[in-house]
């Protein structure tokens, strides 16, 4: 693969193109998020992609998920995904990860990876992947920066979190997530297919910025938030210390070592797309 378009970036050396060709990282959901991002982290040639999706690709999605296709109807989407990620760069060592992810097993398929990008259509995911980020963390005794990256109605936004024992995790600045079937999804809301597509972009200049260390600011501190109903472009600053009485002190220090259980997300799996289509039909059947 050749690079020169990126080498010759001002500020972007051999140095960090060695980083990113001995980097490995997770991305958990192969939607139109990730799906953007797996392609462009390999095309930057990121070594090890790790793609989590245990959903097929399906009609209804394909307005955001613009790399599979109308012939690939009920194909396991990260399976699809890491065929599509090595014919773009056959150096890049994609696996697809097809099993869904439960706060028994979150933790473990953390620990090999230097960042973890949060691609997931589902609230449940967002919670439960920055206990893990915590948890691996600690246990690794090496933080794994989790970024955050979310797209509904016609919003998408964006930040860093979990980066070191002494920062914020995504429960110190969302507290608590909405009640089962309260949350806004791409099924409920609908979603303009661009927009998760900018916070896929988005994203994968992230990881690439938190892989490199030293490209320029990074989003600890801050959230992009861009609306394209109205053209708002919003560059919040967050808060950089751990809200008090947070759960993740605990588990920085070991002290929990597992997940929260969301309550009403309780040994409940991630919400699929059938899952909501299904609370949909029963939703518009009351109607
Ligand atoms: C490819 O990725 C898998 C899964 O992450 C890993 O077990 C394996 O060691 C990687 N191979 C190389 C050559 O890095």
């Amino acid at each position: 693969m050749d690079y020169s378009r990126q080498l010759t970036l001002h500020d972007f050396t051999e140095d960090h193109q060695k980083k990113l060709a001995s980097s490995s990282v997770l991305i958990v959901g192969c939607g139109g998020v990730g799906c953007l991002i797996a392609l462009y982290l390999a095309g930057a040639g990121v070594k090890n992609l790790s793609l989590l999706d245990m959903d097929v690709v399906s009609e209804s999605n394909l307005h955001r998920q613009i790399v599979y296709t109308i012939a690939e109807k009920g194909q396991k989407k990260a399976t699809l995904l890491a065929e599509k990620v090595k014919a773009l760069n056959p150096s890049v060592n994609a696996t697809a990860i097809l099993t869904p992810i439960f706060s028994d097993n979150a933790v473990d398929l953390f620990l090999p990876h230097d960042v973890v990008i949060d691609a997931s259509d589902n609230v449940y995911t967002r919670y439960l992947c920055s206990d893990a980020a915590v948890i691996a963390g600690h246990k690794r005794g090496r933080p794994v920066p989790l970024i955050s990256a979310a797209s509904v109605g016609y919003a998408m936004s964006i930040e860093s979190v979990c980066l070191s024992s002494s920062q914020p995790c995504y429960r110190c600045r969302h507290s608590r997530p909405p009640r089962r079937g309260r949350e806004r999804t791409a099924t409920t809301t609908g979603v303009l297919g661009p927009v998760s597509g900018i916070a896929g972009t988005c994203a994968a200049c992230e990881c690439i910025k938190l892989l490199c260390g030293d490209l320029g600011g990074d989003l600890r501190e801050k959230r992009l938030t861009i609306d394209v109903h109205s053209w708002t472009c919003i560059m919040a600053k967050v808060s950089g210390t751990q809200k008090a009485g947070c759960i993740c002190e605990k588990m920085w220090s070991g002290e929990v070592d597992e997940p929260v259980e969301e309550v009403g997300y309780r040994n409940q799996p991630p919400f699929t797309d059938k899952d909501e289509k299904q609370e949909k039909d029963e939703t518009d059947e009351k109607e």
